[in-house]
């Protein structure tokens, strides 16, 4: 067993499904390989199998791939809304189980699938994947060298002016941004806040697309620290920031591409002198009477991607799977991510669509 191949059955052929976990899978060497796909549409299974470069088992309904024997881990890659009953099936149908971001549509369902969860250990994993990336383990080690000096405020940015009328504009599908894209980033916002939420204010509201879904928001956490992680993710903005920024103390940096890092940070060899402030008039060359030169170093930091990233968490999830090894994300975490989505939903009334 400790060897071989997790064999998977996919439920939701889409964009998720059909464009990262299959290509994702084909990159594990044979660690995963694909033993039945279930969808809606039927016409998925030809593509997929084309891809895929063997024939699958196809099924239209969920619970038929669920008895499938041949299955030992389904990979729930279906809309948001399906998210938590596809996996509390898979759970109590023996198997292991992938469940995609949003691991559910409310905290109360978020409760109810670790409730289950808890009832098979070991069995559950999400796949926040971003957490993952190169970049993110990058950011990691620049706030840990302290190079920067103590993080003050992360701003994270996924910026654009997109008229969307899928199932993400719609909320009783489980759409919107915030089940979109704030799974990734309020992940990312608990793993770089480094304490727990102190106060936190929100904003959703809806810009450019169709549906009911918000497609604009706006998170604000601070720590017990007194970090703060502002989150914006828009589908209504036409021009972007940088999606990643963090500032220090004694530097900052930026990236957008998720692969080149923007440093600036104070030569960690000058020492700051203490300064007294005064409170006379400064002289007139704007120094404001000051004539220390500051030594900072600019550079670049590449965020160098392995062959066949994406495996990161595909090896981690084999790893657990198969050896035992604790998997990065818990359950726990994945908790408190939905609590503070809807928490943001709660606490938010939006009913201003602006005018085009
Ligand atoms: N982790 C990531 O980076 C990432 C990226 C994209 C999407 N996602 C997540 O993946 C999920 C799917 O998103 P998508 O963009 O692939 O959507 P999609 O609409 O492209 O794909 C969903 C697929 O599920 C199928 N489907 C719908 N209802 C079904 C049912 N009851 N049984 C079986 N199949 C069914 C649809 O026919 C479709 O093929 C979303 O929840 C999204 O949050 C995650």
């Amino acid at each position: 067993m400790e060897n071989e191949t997790i064999k998977i059955g996919l439920i939701g052929v889409g964009r998720a499904g059909y464009g990262m976990h299959l290509p994702e899978v084909l990159a594990t060497d044979g660690k995963f390989d694909f033993a039945a796909v279930c969808d809606i549409d039927p016409a998925r299974r030809d593509v997929f199998e084309k891809r895929l470069g063997h024939p699958v088992k196809f099924y239209s309904d969920v619970s038929a791939l669920l008895q499938d024997p041949d299955v030992e881990m389904v990979s729930v890659a279906t809309p948001s809304n399906f998210h938590t009953p596809h996996a509390i099936a898979a759970l109590n149908a023996g198997k292991y189980v992938f469940i995609e971001k949003p691991i559910a549509t409310s905290y109360a369902e978020a409760l109810n699938l670790a409730k289950v969860a808890g009832q098979y250990p070991g069995k559950l994993f999400l796949r926040h994947n971003r957490r993952f990336s190169v970049e993110i383990s990058k950011f990691r080690e620049i706030i840990d060298s302290g190079i920067l000096g103590e993080i003050f405020e992360i701003r994270f940015r996924i910026m654009n002016y997109d008229r969307r009328a899928d199932w993400q504009a719609i909320t009783e599908c489980g759409g919107g941004l915030l089940n979109n894209w704030g799974p990734h980033l309020i992940e990312h916002a608990l793993y770089f806040l480094d304490a727990p939420v102190k106060r936190s204010f929100s904003r959703l509201c809806k810009v450019a697309a169709a549906g009911n879904a918000e497609d604009h928001f706006n998170i604000i956490l601070e720590g017990t620290n007194s970090r703060l992680i502002d989150i914006e993710v828009s589908g209504g903005c036409a021009l972007s920031e940088p999606m990643y920024s963090f500032y220090g103390s004694r530097g900052a940096c930026s990236c957008n591409d998720r692969r080149t890092i923007h440093l600036k940070y104070l030569d960690p060899g000058q020492p700051l002198a203490p300064l007294t402030a005064v409170a006379d008039t400064p002289p007139l060359d704007a120094s404001f009477g000051q004539s220390e030169k500051l030594r900072w170093i600019e550079k670049e930091v590449i965020a160098e991607r392995p062959a066949g990233n994406g495996c990161a968490i595909w090896q981690c999830l084999y790893d657990s799977i198969r050896f035992g090894k604790a998997y990065p994300i818990t359950i726990e975490q994945g908790l408190e991510v939905v609590k503070i989505i809807d928490t943001a939903k709660r606490g938010t009334q939006f009913e201003q669509t602006f005018k085009r």
